[in-house]
């Protein structure tokens, strides 16, 4: 393949997801091949845990590439094609107040949902918006791929604060997550699978799942399966841990009520409010599990890594599907491919009952110019009326953020599915106040 090489910059360098993006950037070499590669982070400590790990698989496995390690903004995007990013504001600390201070009210703890994603999403505004001027000032062409969560919150505020910017991504793979686990219960490759989907982020449908080789549409079969009385497991069910293959389950539960079509595993969190904080241990939530869990691994093996100067006995780690996500739209933008993906883009009549301004999720082609969405039309009440519901709270959420305004805060609060009464979300409101006033503040 002959294709003209790449300048990157991965925004959030110190999370350790990063080994296995490295590991896929490694692995589409061909497809995406790089000349530099800018790791940056606000906190140079974290990503020195990494880097002897990072510096000796780039070695051993990409050597042409020039490597930068930087923690200061001004180096990290002169002459950047894409920049990756992939910040967690407020680092897994935070996390665990997003996940605990709402279950001390029996509301959902979780990072991206309920009140914790709506501190989280006050967290990432700020940090986002200051990312993408820095961007801009020193490659106004660059493209700004977003995996920085709540993916929803960011995308209606930067879709506000910079209206005009076409190059500007913000994506999620827990859609391509779950169409590689579709993928598996039906035998067939991933790839040949053309979705068909709507709604918000973290908080829509699978209506159509098209087998390209035939033009079968696979999802009445997959959902018959599911109905049967089949668990619905991830892909990599067994290096899952137990919290994930209970959410996965849920779909399930979820199409037991609901048929239409295939929902996203984040629906848990909106429809079984109560049964998910029954089930939630306030002492040891999601942040805990990834600390033992990934991180803890990922750590171990950088330290070896480190200690030895070799990656004897070491393995290269990839395969993560939010690294190769990551990597496939990149080089489908880069080389004007027109795959297909699950991605957020702004309605504009896409969704035809929907307001315009929507910051929605849908299937959609990828190219030089960036998504080329596929119609929906309109859609039912049922799912017209959620989504509304859910797209206030958005909205009120980034416009409470950017005025300091308490009662869109709590209005926003309010609205959302997994919390409804007011008195519980001024409590919330007021706890989660007081934890993030390093970082934002209401009046
Ligand atoms: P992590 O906490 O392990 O690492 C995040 C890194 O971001 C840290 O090294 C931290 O120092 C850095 N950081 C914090 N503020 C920053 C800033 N202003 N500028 C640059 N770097 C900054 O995080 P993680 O769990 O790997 O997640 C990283 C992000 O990716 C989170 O926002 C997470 O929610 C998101 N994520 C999104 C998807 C998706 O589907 N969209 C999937 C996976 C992860
Ligand atoms: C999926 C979602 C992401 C989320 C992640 C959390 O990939 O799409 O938005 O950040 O799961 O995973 P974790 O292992 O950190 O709980
Ligand atoms: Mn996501």
């Amino acid at each position: 393949m002959n294709r003209k090489s790449i300048v990157a910059t991965i925004v959030g360098s110190g999370s350790t997801r990063i080994p296995a993006l490295i590991g896929s950037l490694i692995n589409y070499k061909d497809r995406f091949p790089l000349k530099k590669l800018i790791l940056f982070d606000i906190d140079m400590k974290r990503m020195e845990l990494m880097k002897d790990y990072i510096e000796l698989t780039m070695k051993k496995y990409y050597p042409e590439v020039e490597l930068l390690f930087t923690d200061n903004e001004d180096e990290a995007y002169i002459g950047t094609d894409f920049v990756l990013c992939n910040m967690r504001a407020g680092n897994f600390e935070m996390r665990g107040f997003d996940e605990k201070i709402p279950l001390k009210y029996d509301l959902v703890g979780q990072e991206t949902c309920g009140p914790g994603g709506f501190a989280y999403g006050m967290r990432s505004i700020g940090a986002m918006i200051h990312m993408v001027k820095k961007v801009r000032e020193y490659a106004p062409e660059a493209w700004i791929l977003n995996y920085t969560n709540p993916a929803a919150i960011v995308a209606v505020a930067l879709d506000k604060v910079f209206p005009e910017d076409k190059r500007i991504l913000n994506i999620c793979d827990q859609p391509y997550s779950m169409i590689k686990s579709f993928a598996k219960i039906l035998d067939v490759d991933m790839y040949d699978i053309e979705p068909r989907y709507f709604g918000l982020n973290h908080f829509g449908w699978f209506t159509n799942l098209y087998y390209t080789p035939t033009g079968e549409d696979l999802l009445p079969r997959l959902k018959d399966f599911l109905m049967e009385g089949h668990d619905f497991k991830p892909y990599n069910a067994e290096q899952r841990e137990a919290s994930w293959l209970n959410t996965y389950k849920n779909v399930n539960k979820i199409l037991s009520f609901f048929p239409d079509y295939i929902p996203n595993t984040y629906l848990q969190y909106y429809f079984f409010p109560e049964e998910i904080v029954k089930e939630s241990d306030p002492n040891f939530t999601r942040a805990d599990e990834a600390l033992v869990g990934r991180e803890k691994q990922v750590l171990d093996l950088c330290q070896k890594a480190k200690e030895q100067q070799s990656l004897e006995n070491i393995p290269l780690l990839t395969g993560a599907v939010h690294g190769n996500m990551m990597v496939e739209v990149a080089e489908s933008i880069a080389y004007d491919l027109k795959k297909l993906f699950v991605i957020i883009t702004r309605n504009e009549g896409i969704i035809s009952n929907l307001p315009e301004d929507a910051m929605i999720e849908v299937a959609g082609e990828l190219t030089k110019y960036g998504v080329v969405p596929y119609k929906v039309g309109k859609i039912g009440t049922f799912y017209k009326g959620l989504i509304e519901g859910q797209y206030a709270y958005e909205t009120l959420t980034v416009e409470a953020c950017l005025e300091e305004d308490y009662n869109k805060a709590l209005q926003a609060l309010t609205l959302n599915r997994t919390i409804v009464n007011p008195v519980k979300a001024k409590a919330v409101l007021d706890d989660l106040m007081n934890a993030n006033k390093d970082y934002w503040r209401l009046k």
